[in-house]
């Protein structure tokens, strides 16, 4: 393994944010809604990335992606935000070959699970960026490109002087719909009631997508969804899941 190449998971962890500095140079603070945790990366998963990225990274970048170019066919693109050690990711895309995944995840540690995942399931039809996903979303999708936005137990920020950290709110929302083609799918998941209630209340005011719920809330999990294991822990601490799918117009 080359000297670069070792190093691309460590320098990975340190620019999963573009810095911005304020007009006299100073840094400029920006309400995240990750905090970059110091788990442990395992010298597998450090190397499956550095050995793989060729193959399923996708670099931060201020120009849009050329989803033919990076997959070499026109296939729906669908994007999932904080895929977490990705499991649930690689089952989708081996689940649906005749569709392409992006994942997107700031936790190193996960993206080097993801793509020894991938790597061990000979999956061709995804990609992983390790990058904050409201940057890629403003730099790098074309507008009207995907056909779906998974976001499945993001992180809930429980306290009310959090909330604004929470990912899910009104510009992020329009920023999504923006990237969406007609027809395309926003599903979120969540095992918090007050962020589902909250997510239910953003995604309602949003007047180009329509619910798929036949009780204009929540549905049931559906069978094309696997279990995260965020949710799996969730499930053995007795929470309960509310999943929302809706449609843009
Ligand atoms: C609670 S975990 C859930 C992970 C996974 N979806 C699951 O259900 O097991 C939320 C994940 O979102 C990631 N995350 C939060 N904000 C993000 C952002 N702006 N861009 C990319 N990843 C983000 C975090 O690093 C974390 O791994």
């Amino acid at each position: 393994m080359q000297d670069n190449q070792m190093n691309l998971a460590d320098q990975k962890r340190k620019t999963v944010e573009t810095v911005e500095l304020t007009e006299d140079g100073r840094y400029k603070r920006k309400v995240r809604s990750f905090t970059l945790r110091t788990g442990r990366f395992s010298g597998y998963q450090r190397n499956m990335m550095n050995n793989h990225w060729g193959e399923f990274g996708l670099d931060f970048q201020e120009s849009l992606f050329d989803f033919k170019a990076i997959f070499g066919n026109d296939n729906p693109v669908i994007l999932e935000i904080g895929f977490g050690m990705g499991k649930s990711l690689v089952e989708m895309a081996i689940a649906n070959p005749d569709k392409n995944y992006i994942g997107i995840e700031v936790h190193t540690p996960g993206v080097g699970a993801c793509i020894a995942l991938a790597v061990e399931k000979g999956v061709k039809n995804l990609r992983v960026i390790c990058h904050d996903a409201v940057e890629i979303l403003n730099y790098c999708i074309p507008n009207e490109s995907l056909s779906g936005l998974q976001l499945f137990f993001p992180d809930p920020w429980h306290k009310a002087r959090h909330h604004k950290r929470r990912i899910v709110q009104p510009a992020f929302l329009t920023l999504v719909l923006s990237k969406l083609k007609q027809g395309a799918f926003v599903h979120f998941a969540t095992d918090w009631e007050n962020y589902a209630e909250h997510m239910l209340e953003v995604l309602q005011a949003e007047k180009g997508l329509t619910n798929t719920s036949a009780t204009n809330d929540y549905i049931p999990r559906p069978d094309f969804r696997p279990l995260t294991k965020f949710e799996e822990r969730g499930h053995r601490l007795g929470h309960g899941v509310w999943d929302l799918y809706f449609t843009k117009i």
